[in-house]
């Protein structure tokens, strides 16, 4: 089964992955779909022999375009790893809970669009809550708000944002390959 990851940021994330399934006898991650020509998961991906497609706004809303790109890699499954466009429907009908996200929270707190990133930290910082962690779940036409799949927790009362950011992150490299892995070879 050919997955695509789609990164926008750094891609510790997608790193992970690209680790987890490198030697994989039934997985392989076929392709790197990204947003931002300067981020720093195309060099990751550049590195383990991935493709990269670097895309415009106009082409990802272009379903001629996506579709036809996926289609060509033979792509079956689709990995959010720090990705922030809105998914457009057609992808989504395209894909029926073949698009997994990964999001730095517990959803449905601290989910919606302007919430990803240091922001999510940030607000939970801001409400002094006592745990945080990851969810992993379906996409589909609304931000963060598709079938949960899986979450983790941690302590992080008192801590600052950045030792949320820190510690969330750490839980989500810890599990999410692993995840996708129950998900596609079930
Ligand atoms: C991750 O923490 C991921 O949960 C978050 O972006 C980060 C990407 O980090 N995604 C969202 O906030 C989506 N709403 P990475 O580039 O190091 O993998």
């Amino acid at each position: 089964m050919n997955i695509a990851v789609f990164a926008s940021g750094s891609g510790s994330n997608a790193q992970q992955i690209f680790e987890h399934f490198k030697q994989h006898s039934a997985v392989k991650v076929a392709l790197l779909v990204c947003n931002k020509s300067d981020a720093f998961v195309i060099e990751r991906a550049r590195n383990f022999g991935i493709p990269v497609l670097l895309i415009t706004k106009d082409d990802f809303q272009n379903e001629w375009v996506l579709l036809s790109v996926l289609k060509e890699r033979q792509i079956e499954f689709i990995v959010l790893a720090g990705f922030l466009w809105l998914i457009p429907p057609f992808l989504v009908k395209a894909y029926p809970d073949k698009i997994v996200n990964i999001h730095p929270a517990l959803l449905p707190q601290y989910g919606g669009k302007g919430m990803h990133g240091m922001n999510v930290h940030r607000a939970v910082e801001a409400n002094k809550e006592k745990e945080s962690g990851i969810s992993i779940h379906f996409v589909n036409e609304v931000y963060d708000s598709g079938a949960v799949i899986f979450q983790a927790r941690c302590a992080v009362e008192g801590l600052s944002a950045e030792q949320i950011a820190a510690a969330v992150l750490k839980l989500e490299h810890q599990h999410f390959a692993q995840i996708i892995e129950k998900i596609v070879c079930p």
